[in-house]
């Protein structure tokens, strides 16, 4: 199945970060080796095929630590060991090298703003106050009557403080209760992180992809966070919008952390993509550092705020290309562990069009597994619920994670390949099988899957598309969307129509232009004088 492009020569200059795509693989549902019914490393190894012969630069793999799985791994109780339920050191060693060997990096996920309430750490600064780690954590006296600390309110309801009866004070957490944050001003918790940095680049990874990396330095004081008008960010978080995260989240000092922790990576030639929850993209754009010394990369979830329609999609792209400092690199993505998919948010038909969006614009695309075949949400019935977030809100079904969390489908058999028809998969596989599964689409030349191959063949073979500027192309219709990437001696232009009817175009930037792919994999036609008609939702990408 691996064909050879992933050993194309490339220009070596540029950090395959800047060129690559990423594939976001949630290990827990890629691949059940051992027939367990849960994806485990071994699973991926198996895939590694497949992920070469797609056109993949990088994998990000996300949590696959020891966890008591109070959320879905993010909850770590050893950051140096992996999951016994997902494999072992010496599997994730060969994940490495197998994966290298096909030309393909490894980035892991790690969690540096806190960690389970069962990690060692934390039972020792739970333990007693003269504890030596009780201040690895941060830990506060009630308020006179007994109430929490301060007015912070986790994102899944209810206060970030949880009382300890044993030592009669509260401990912090942004998240669950399972999981405490980590006192990062701390020196000796800094360098226990770093230490774990360290580790992975030990073993050979080329990045991290760091959890909540907008909120592992709080204000020193803990001061209470002011009220807010309203929802700052992509979904209405209830009462956690009601106020203005200005002190539990997004603190200045955070820069300095990055600061140092920039060496250790550039030392490994590793790269860094912080989850940086900022809508503001000034601030965003703070993440890459004054001087570019911070994150290779804060993540870009502006196109998840987007109304999918040609404005707002153009308007997210303009502001972020104007946010940027000079010489950062951009980055995209349209779906995560986090988020309800693609295909669910925005429909089958425009989520091709987004499939080019994503794999053409300038800067580092990241793809999560299964959109690739267009997988959509997945009902879960309410005994199948794992999503801590949707169990501690039953009346808010939007809250469930799990329906974008489901197995990947490699087949139309029982359990998709996915795992044994005889076992139960940790969540379930869903019922729009037959056409979405990997099997039934690598020998069509018009599913989804080839369409994302398809572009990410033409995103190498064609430098302008990986590394040229951007420029959107004015005097297309509302409903439609186009933009030009240049180099000196390169070029393409693709025009996207977010339109339920047929648009016609006509673009100076389309002369002697030729489809080098439509989202509807049937044309190839030579533009020769720069008009094109696009059906109801197609994008096309133009090459000379
Ligand atoms: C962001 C992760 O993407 C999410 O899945 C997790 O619940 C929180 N961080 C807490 O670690
Ligand atoms: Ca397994």
């Amino acid at each position: 199945m691996v064909e050879s492009h992933n050993a194309r020569v490339r220009n070596d200059l540029t950090p395959w970060w800047k060129h690559g795509t990423i594939y976001q693989i949630y290990p827990r549902s890629y691949q059940d080796d051992n027939g367990d019914g849960i994806g485990d490393l071994a699973g991926i190894v198996k895939r590694l095929d497949y992920i070469a012969w797609l056109g993949i630069d990088a994998i990000w793999i996300s949590p696959f630590y020891p966890s008591p799985l109070a959320d879905g791994g993010y909850d770590v109780s050893n950051f140096v060991d992996v999951d016994p339920r997902l494999g072992d050191l010496a599997t994730f060693d060969a994940l490495v090298e197998r994966a290298h060997g096909l030309g393909i990096r490894v980035v892991v996920d790690i969690i540096p703003n806190h960690s389970s309430d069962e990690h060692p750490w934390f039972i020792e600064s739970r333990s007693s106050r003269e504890s030596p780690k009780r201040d690895w954590y941060v830990w506060r006296d009630p308020r006179p009557g007994g109430s929490p600390p301060n007015n912070w309110i986790c994102i899944w309801g209810g206060s970030t403080w949880t009382f300890d009866e044993r030592t009669g004070q509260y401990y912090l957490h942004l998240y669950h209760e399972k999981q405490p944050d980590l006192n990062w001003r701390n020196r000796a918790v800094q360098q226990a992180m770093f230490d774990v940095f360290r580790f992975w680049l030990d073993r050979g990874v080329d990045g991290f992809r760091i959890d909540v990396a907008h909120a592992i330095m709080k204000d020193p004081e803990l001061r209470d966070n002011p009220p807010s008008t309203g929802p700052r960010s992509h979904r209405d978080f209830g009462d956690f919008d009601r106020q203005l995260h200005v002190h539990d989240r997004g603190h200045p000092d955070l820069h300095r952390v990055y600061r140092e922790l920039r060496p250790i990576l550039d030392a490994h030639g590793a790269m860094a993509i912080g989850e940086i929850h900022e809508y503001d993209w000034t601030r965003w754009a703070s993440y890459y550092g004054m001087d570019l010394d911070e994150l290779h990369m804060p993540f870009n979830f502006g196109l998840l705020t987007a109304q999918w329609n040609a404005r707002s999609v153009r308007e997210i792209v303009d502001s972020i290309e104007r946010a940027l400092p000079k010489g950062a690199w951009p980055n995209w993505v349209l779906g995560n562990h986090d988020e309800p998919r693609i295909a669910s948010r925005i429909g089958d038909a425009p989520a091709r069009v987004a499939m080019m969006l994503l794999l053409t614009l300038r800067g580092t695309p990241t793809l999560y597994y299964g959109d690739e075949l267009g997988m959509r949400d997945v009902p879960i019935p309410p005994e199948r619920v794992q999503d801590p977030w949707a169990l501690m809100n039953p009346d808010k079904p939007a809250f469930n994670r799990d329906p974008a969390r489901t197995p990947m489908r490699w087949t139309a058999e029982r359990h998709s390949g996915f795992c044994p028809g005889e076992t139960e998969p940790w969540l379930p596989i869903g019922d729009d099988v037959a056409a979405i599964n990997v099997q039934a689409q690598r020998d069509d030349t018009r599913s989804m899957l080839s369409l994302t191959r398809a572009l990410l063949q033409v995103r190498r073979s064609n430098e302008a598309l990986s590394l040229g500027d951007y420029a959107p192309i004015e005097g297309v219709p509302a409903d439609c969307y186009a933009y030009e990437r240049a180099l000196p001696h390169s070029n393409a232009v693709v025009v996207l129509s977010f339109a339920d009817e047929p648009r016609e175009l006509t673009l100076s930037a389309l002369r002697d232009m030729r489809v080098a792919a439509s989202t509807h994999m049937d044309r190839d036609d030579l533009s020769k004088d720069g008009h094109i008609v696009l059906r109801a939702h197609e994008g096309c990408v133009f090459t000379p």
